[in-house]
């Protein structure tokens, strides 16, 4: 005991030594750091770091709770100028110091090495010069080093090589010379480098001996803007695990080595803004997982591959300053997920096959500046969200294709400097979005439209074409009177004597249709009959019975709390769902068959549709609508199926328009109840589709104590449901908000982690927004493009989805709300896609 005693009084005699040891040396430290910086009068670092507060609370510093002592100094981008003081040695406590993005000059003190525990070394983007003191490597424990983008010289010493933790490694855009270090190839074997960020002003970039080994592991190898000279290495070939190769704006020549075939796991090559020559190898097409490629700004020459279609996951390919030639290959317009094109500024010549059948997701395509002749191929209309289209400095010939006017979200044309003819096609007045149009420098006549986007444009978009007129401003004849007086005709004909041809028209046909009616009621088929077949159709039991094989298990979709859904086929092939309601048999017929009748009278792309209802003493049954791709459940849940980030996104947009519709589209409000991903559809394009809508109120209708209870699933159903029975539009808010927060994080509601006090909900507001990375599910953050934005996205829905299951229902947001902004994020990563 007295012993015990003992030890304890020792250990807080240590802690209180510590305690003012501390409190002397990082203090002053820090003090002595700060007299070398010179702060400009405006910076907070000027007047908050002084003695008046503990020093663990000056901007920048971090202090180890216990020992107050310093375990970082974050002082990136607050412009300070200056040496690094010696002193900072004395933070021996010190893990990461971050001084990115200031104005530090000089060399980088040896007293570095005294930082034993420094793991993160961050001096980018200053004016840092000298060599990197040996002393460095003392610094066993580092692990992320940038002195990215300094004035840093001499050799890259052989030690380097030693830091066995080290990450992360940025040299690049600094002054060092001779070779890089073969020493390095002793961290393969530790398979822990990820990113490589390349320099070196040496003749050649790579000594001939380096052990290419060393790369095996590395997944990004980017050294863009390093003034590289000499010629792509065939063992480029041997990085296996690439998904990055970089090499933009460098003095890079030669041909593009055939080896980068191999490079398998490669999802994004940049190799623009170099001097590379000769043809475009045919291994390239072998690059099955590129989603990125830019080979812009060479000397490259010969036809675009025609194997360029097995590129099948290529969403943006960035060809253009080159000399290529030859015709654009068919296959190219099969590449299903292109975003962005560029074929700008080549040789390319031939013309646009009419087939060409471009991409759905087509957002960007600049073909200017090459020989392509023959006309533009009317198939345009089918680039549905295209924005931008630039055909200009070409020779395309014939007219421009109405079907542009289906693009409605055109902001850019530019066809300038070509040979088409004819004139503007009126369509394009539909072209709410558009900002820019060009039509100059062709052969187009006729009259330049004047409304729409029309407004604005000025006489710029429409010069040197001899035969359009217009209105005056735009600096061409006005167009012949003539013509207007033509105009005139027409729209007297249009407003006055149409209207009186088409009423005659009509009371001469309606009286014949009355009169042949009352002659022969007997034989006209009922009007009803004649309303395409599976809308009102009535199916009986017995037909029912045939279509699903008589209700055999293999036809069996699924079981729930509502009933039994099976697949089925009507006589007329139609293949439909079949869904068995759980009813208390006796009585509320009519009211089945009134509500049946409600229910297929509400319609909307995202729900399932109800094509007909059955009811008999035995069964009451709904036909609906059959979903090919099952249940956003078995999307989620079951192996062998993965949804990327925009399906997702996409998806829980298609839920809140069925949910906006539900709940707003229509007179009577229809209030779901029991949202889940069970009930969300998914058709053979992946277009959800809401099931279950309205049985809700069958089976309250229908009711018996159980079924009431089981009105909505534990996990989704909102808290005052269960404490009050209150149904209301918010309680589908509720639901929809935790399926927002499950479909992100793919754990369910009912999960077993969430136990007593923790709930999906508490578990996700916690993660907030720090560590958002740790509850979403991984896969999600690898998609390609940039991840913060990616991660910004994603915490934004997060955020939504917060606000959706907010526990007092008044809080809880709209439906409008959601669909604007899961509207906004599905563009923004479309956009990001094209980017
Ligand atoms: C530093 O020491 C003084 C007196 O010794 C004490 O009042 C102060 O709280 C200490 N500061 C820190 C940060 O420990
Ligand atoms: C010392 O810093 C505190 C805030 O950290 C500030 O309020 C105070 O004005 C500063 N004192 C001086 C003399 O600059
Ligand atoms: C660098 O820091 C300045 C403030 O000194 C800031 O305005 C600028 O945005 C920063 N640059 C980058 C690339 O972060
Ligand atoms: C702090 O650093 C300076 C300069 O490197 C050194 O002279 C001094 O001995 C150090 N003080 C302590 C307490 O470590
Ligand atoms: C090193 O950088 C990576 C990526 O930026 C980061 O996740 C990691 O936390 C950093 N390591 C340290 C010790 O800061
Ligand atoms: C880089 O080094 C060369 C020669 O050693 C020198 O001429 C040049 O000024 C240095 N550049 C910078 C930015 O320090
Ligand atoms: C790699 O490490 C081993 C053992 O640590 C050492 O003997 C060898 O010299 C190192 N190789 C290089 C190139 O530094
Ligand atoms: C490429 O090399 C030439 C000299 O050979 C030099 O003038 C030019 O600046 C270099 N370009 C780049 C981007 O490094
Ligand atoms: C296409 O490439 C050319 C030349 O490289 C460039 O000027 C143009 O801006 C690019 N077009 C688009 C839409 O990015
Ligand atoms: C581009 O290629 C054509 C032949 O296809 C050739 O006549 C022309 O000189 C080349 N242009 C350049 C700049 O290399
Ligand atoms: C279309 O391409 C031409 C030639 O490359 C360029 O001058 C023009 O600015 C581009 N138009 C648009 C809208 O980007
Ligand atoms: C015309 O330009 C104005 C101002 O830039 C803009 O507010 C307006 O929406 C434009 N009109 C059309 C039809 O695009």
């Amino acid at each position: 005991m007295e012993f015990l005693l003992g030890v304890l009084l020792v250990q807080s005699w240590l802690v209180c030594l510590a305690f003012s040891f501390s409190n002397f040396t990082d203090q002053h430290a820090l003090l002595a750091f700060k007299t070398e910086i010179k702060i400009d009068p405006n910076n907070i670092l000027g007047s908050n770091w002084n003695t008046t507060t503990n020093f663990c609370n000056w901007v920048g510093v971090s202090c180890s709770r216990r020992r107050q002592r310093v375990r970082a100094l974050e002082l990136g981008h607050m412009g300070l100028q200056g040496t690094i003081s010696p002193y900072v040695g004395n933070l021996s406590f010190l893990v990461r110091l971050n001084l990115r993005n200031n104005s530090f000059h000089g060399p980088l003190t040896h007293q570095i090495g005294r930082l034993g525990r420094l793991k993160e070394l961050i001096l980018a983007d200053n004016k840092m010069e000298g060599i990197i003191p040996p002393t460095l490597f003392h610094c066993r424990m580092l692990q992320n080093i940038s002195l990215r983008n300094n004035r840093f010289s001499g050799q890259i010493p052989e030690e380097l090589g030693t830091l066995s933790k080290v990450q992360i490694l940025y040299l690049n855009r600094n002054n060092f010379t001779g070779t890089i270090p073969s020493s390095l190839a002793n961290l393969s074997t530790l398979q822990i480098i990820r990113d490589i960020g390349f320099f070196t002003e040496s003749n050649r970039w790579y000594p001939t001996k380096f052990n290419w080994k060393f790369f095996e592991f590395a997944s990004n190898f980017f050294a863009p803007e390093c003034q590289i000279r000499g010629s792509i290495p065939r063992e480029i070939g041997s990085l296996k695990n690439l998904n990055l190769l970089e090499l933009s704006k460098n003095n890079v020549s030669g041909s593009i080595p055939s080896s980068v075939g191999a490079l398998k796991s490669l999802q994004r090559l940049y190799l623009d803004g170099n001097k590379l020559e000769g043809l475009i190898p045919q291994e390239l097409c072998q690059l099955s997982q590129v989603g990125e490629l830019s080979l812009q700004s060479n000397v490259l020459f010969g036809p675009i591959p025609a194997c360029i279609g097995n590129l099948r996951h290529l969403q943006q390919l960035d060809l253009s300053s080159n000399n290529l030639s030859s015709s654009i290959p068919m296959s190219l317009w099969t590449l299903e997920n292109l975003l962005f094109l560029n074929l700008s500024s080549n040789s390319l010549g031939g013309d646009l096959p009419l087939q060409m059948r471009m991409s759905n997701v087509m957002n960007n395509m600049d073909l200017s500046r090459n020989h392509i002749e023959g006309s533009i191929p009317p198939t345009i209309g089918s680039f549905k969200i295209l924005t931008a289209i630039n055909l200009s400095r070409n020779s395309f010939q014939g007219s421009i294709p109405k079907s542009f006017g289906v693009v409605v979200g055109l902001e850019f044309i530019d066809l300038s400097y070509n040979n088409i003819s004819g004139t503007i096609p009126k369509s394009l007045e539909a072209l709410r979005s558009l900002k820019y149009l060009n039509l100059s420098y062709n052969k187009l006549s006729g009259e330049i439209l004047n409304r729409g986007p029309f407004v604005n444009f000025t006489a710029e978009s429409f010069m040197g074409n001899e035969a359009l007129c217009g209105q005056s401003i735009l600096q061409i004849p006005t167009c012949k009177i003539h013509n207007s007086e033509m105009m005139q005709i027409k729209q007297i004909f249009l407003k006055y004597i149409l209207p009186i041809i088409a009423s005659i028209v009509l009371v001469v046909s309606f009286t014949y249709i009355v009169i042949k009616y009352r002659g022969s009621k007997t034989q006209t088929p009922n009007l009803v009959d004649l309303a395409p077949i599976i809308e009102h159709k009535r199916i009986s039991y017995q037909e029912l019975r045939d279509a699903t094989n008589n209700f055999c298990d293999a036809n069996l979709l699924g079981v729930g709390s509502f009933g039994s859904v099976f697949k089925g086929v009507l006589a007329d092939g139609i293949i439909v769902a079949v869904k068995i309601l759980n009813l208390e048999l006796d009585g509320a017929f009519k009211s089945f068959d009134a509500e049946c009748k409600v229910l297929r009278n509400i319609r909307h792309r995202n729900l399932v549709k109800v094509i007909s209802s059955c009811s008999n003493l035995e069964l009451r049954a709904l036909v609906l609508q059959y979903m090919s791709n099952g249940s956003l459940e078995k999307w989620l849940y079951s192996h062998n199926y993965c949804l990327d980030l925009f399906q997702r996104v996409s998806i829980m947009f298609d839920v809140a328009l069925a949910l906006e519709y539900l709940h707003h589209g229509q007179s009577e409000v229809v209030v779901h109840c029991d949202l889940k991903p069970n009930n969300i559809l998914l058709d053979e394009d992946m277009v959800a589709h809401v099931a279950d809508f309205g049985i809700a109120k069958i089976m309250a209708q229908n009711k018996t104590e159980t079924q009431t209870k089981t009105l909505g699933t534990i996990g989704y159903i909102a808290p005052e449901y269960g404490s009050e029975g209150r149904v209301s539009t918010k309680g589908d808010i509720y639901s929809y908000g935790i399926m927002l927060l499950e479909i992100f994080t793919r754990k369910k509601p009912t999960d077993e982690m969430f136990t007593g006090e923790l709930s999906l909900r508490q578990w996700v507001s916690a993660s907030l927004p720090s560590k958002l990375m740790e509850v979403v599910e991984g896969g999600l953050f690898t998609t390609r493009g940039g991840t913060t934005t990616t991660q910004g996205i994603i915490l934004a829905i997060m955020e939504l989805g917060m606000e959706c299951c907010k526990e007092s229902p008044e809080e809880r947001c709209d439906i409008k709300e959601v669909v604007v902004k899961l509207n906004k994020t599905k563009m923004q990563l479309l956009q990001n896609r094209g980017d």
